[in-house]
């Protein structure tokens, strides 16, 4: 899970590439590098660590050229060092690659090469790709690289120069996402439109098995055969909603746009397409997610059982590939990802379609390849997410789920329509209520600067209240690297209540007023042994509980209120992770959009 980019015109091509490598920074940052045609050779930089380490050691040299490719890693196979840093070339200098995806048969192609006398620089799957295209290469790029690909498995985006065509770039997809852009006499290529929007006007997002050829000629556009495709260009709609604070961290500056976020997706949010979907009928749910997008669904599930008064279950996209799939025809599987691109989730799309389900998305990138794969989807509109951690995108995936359940109780008569609108001016106030946390920052910093040096954290709750704590456990350990775990609040008793003692940490989350003797339980529970505890509530009796910080969030019907409290815990990742001097927007090991199995 990478990001590339790739850049022919007439601009400087480092810094076309710099500029879209910052904006994919997201998809990793272990390594970086650019490759430039300087009209005689392939000119290669490349260094461990982030992108301002490349930027430095560019600042030393003079790479000119006006055709490149360029990387940002998230280390798969080999560790990050300047060694496994994209790009590679091969042995003598003719073609430069970048990658992202996982080149399953690298270790075959790699002995192939050595019985060739080729020598391998690097650790990564990648490296032999270069090579490989340099192996076929008898006079023309185009049949040595589609001869290449002949050979790899796997998923891969490639962006590809050689120094035989000094303004010429290749493009390459399959399973990993690619779009090509098109700017004034100029190209470009990455891995999402973000990284080349400021400069093009017009994109082509490539299918799997395509090969584009990029050039002061044009576009041209192949199969993995050679064959000539028709090329396809589109004007793309600008994003609709960008809120960014300058100089604040992207994850507070997200967080802070929540607001915003959620009153403009109630806005947009497509009632009556929805329902003509809807109206087809379904004989069962299953909603299928990763990481945050799973925990939004676990909120759905919920309301579902609640509301809609249908059990409904939430898979791990991960898991899910691995079972036996109990889906089919009549199944409606409802799919959440920010990015449209997880892997995981992408292939459990495809396996639940083979089975016969329909495919409903939740997705908050329109051309991503998620939405391709959906029958139907439903675009989330918090605008560009670029923290690491999900934040806005989380609980915008959660308004639109509690509406689709809405609409779902609405059709099938499950629900009067005086609760369904009741629940619908719930939904509608979300947005002013959660203003309200916002502007609680303060207090919320308090909060989480009481718990920065906890030794483990436990997030107790029951209900939606436990889906939130499932979502606020995860914020936590990710961007404060602190032990976190979400608990069920009534198994606490079954096992976990023996690592209750001074120094442990619980956030008790109770909302649920039909919940509050239980909770008050819990409570006593972990302080009697020792345990602080933070209480979120939501106005009962909990707040005055004995705990060290009580929290209250805005008065909701209990299937809303997890998203109040997912906000509040939120701040307290965001707060404790800056206390102890993490890197909020990129944590360790992580990065944004996980385009690997
Ligand atoms: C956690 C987080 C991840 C993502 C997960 C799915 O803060 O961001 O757990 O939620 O990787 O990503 P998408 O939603 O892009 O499919």
């Amino acid at each position: 899970m990478c990001g590339i980019v790739g850049y022919v015109g007439r601009r400087n091509a480092v810094s076309v590439l710099l500029r879209g490598l910052k904006m994919l920074e997201y998809r990793g940052y272990d390594s970086s590098g650019v490759a430039v045609h300087n009209g005689a050779n392939l000119c290669v930089v490349k260094r461990a660590g982030r992108l301002c380490a490349l930027e430095e050691a560019l600042s030393t040299r003079e790479v000119k050229g006006s055709c490149g490719i360029g990387h940002t890693r998230w280390a798969t196979h080999g560790s990050a060092t300047d060694q496994n840093a994209h790009p590679f070339v091969s042995s003598y200098g003719k073609f430069a690659v970048v990658h992202n995806g996982i080149v399953s048969n690298y270790l075959q192609i790699a002995a192939f090469l050595r019985e060739r006398g080729v020598s391998l620089a690097s650790d990564t799957d990648s490296e032999v790709i270069a090579h490989l295209i340099d192996y076929y290469y008898t006079g023309d790029v185009l049949s040595a690289l589609c001869r290449a690909l002949c050979d790899i498995k796997g998923s891969f985006a490639l962006a590809v120069i050689s120094v035989y065509e000094p303004h010429v770039l290749y493009g390459v997809r399959k399973d990993s996402p690619l779009v090509v852009g098109e700017g004034k006499k100029e190209f470009a290529l990455c891995s999402d439109i973000s990284g080349i929007s400021d400069f093009c006007s017009r994109f082509c997002a490539l299918q799997n098995g395509e090969v584009v050829r990029l050039s002061e000629e044009g576009a041209a556009l192949f199969d993995f055969y050679g064959n000539p495709l028709p090329m396809r260009f589109e004007n793309r709609e600008k994003e609709l909603f960008e809120d960014r604070e300058e100089g604040v961290d992207d994850m507070l500056s997200e967080i802070r746009s929540i607001p915003a976020s959620l009153r403009l997706g109630f806005e947009k949010f497509p009632k009556e397409e929805l329902r003509a979907f809807l109206k087809e009928g379904f004989k069962e749910m299953l909603v299928l997610g990763c990481g945050s997008a799973y925990h939004a669904g676990l909120v759905f599930c919920e309301a579902m059982r609640e509301v809609a008064e249908v059990c409904v279950r939430a898979e791990i996209a991960s898991e899910f590939l691995t079972e036996k799939p109990c889906v089919g025809e009549g199944t409606l599987v409802i799919v959440v990802s920010q990015s449209g691109e997880t892997a995981d989730t992408l292939l459990a799309v495809e396996r639940a379609k083979k089975c016969g389900a329909k495919i409903l998305s939740v997705c908050n990138a329109r051309a991503s390849s998620l939405t391709r794969l959906s029958d139907f989807s439903l675009i989330t509109r918090c605008g560009r997410e670029r923290a690491v951690a999900a934040t806005k995108s989380y609980v915008s995936q959660a308004q639109y789920l509690l509406l689709i359940c809405l609409e779902y109780a609405d059709i099938t008569g499950k629900t009067n329509i005086d609760e369904v609108a009741r629940l619908r001016r719930e939904i509608s106030l979300l947005s002013q209520k959660t203003e309200s946390i916002c502007r609680a920052e303060k207090r919320l910093e308090e909060v989480a600067l009481g718990l920065k040096n906890a030794e483990a954290v436990f997030f107790l709750g029951r209900k939606g209240d436990l889906a939130a704590a499932k979502e606020g456990s995860l914020k936590l350990k990710e961007v404060s690297y602190l032990f976190s775990e979400a608990y069920p609040s009534g198994e606490l008793k079954h096992g976990t209540l023996a690592l209750m003692e001074k120094g442990v940490w619980c956030v008790v989350v109770a909302t649920d007023p039909s919940l509050l003797q239980k909770n008050a339980a819990t409570l006593s529970e972990v302080l009697c042994r020792g345990a602080s505890a933070v209480v979120i509530t939501a106005g009962s009796a909990l707040e005055e509980a004995p705990a060290d910080y009580v929290v209250t969030v805005p008065e909701a019907d209990p299937v809303v209120s997890p998203l109040f409290s997912a906000v509040v815990m939120q701040y307290f990742a965001y707060f404790a992770a800056k206390a102890r001097g993490c890197d909020v927007d990129k944590p360790r090991n992580l990065a944004k959009s996980v385009t690997v199995e």
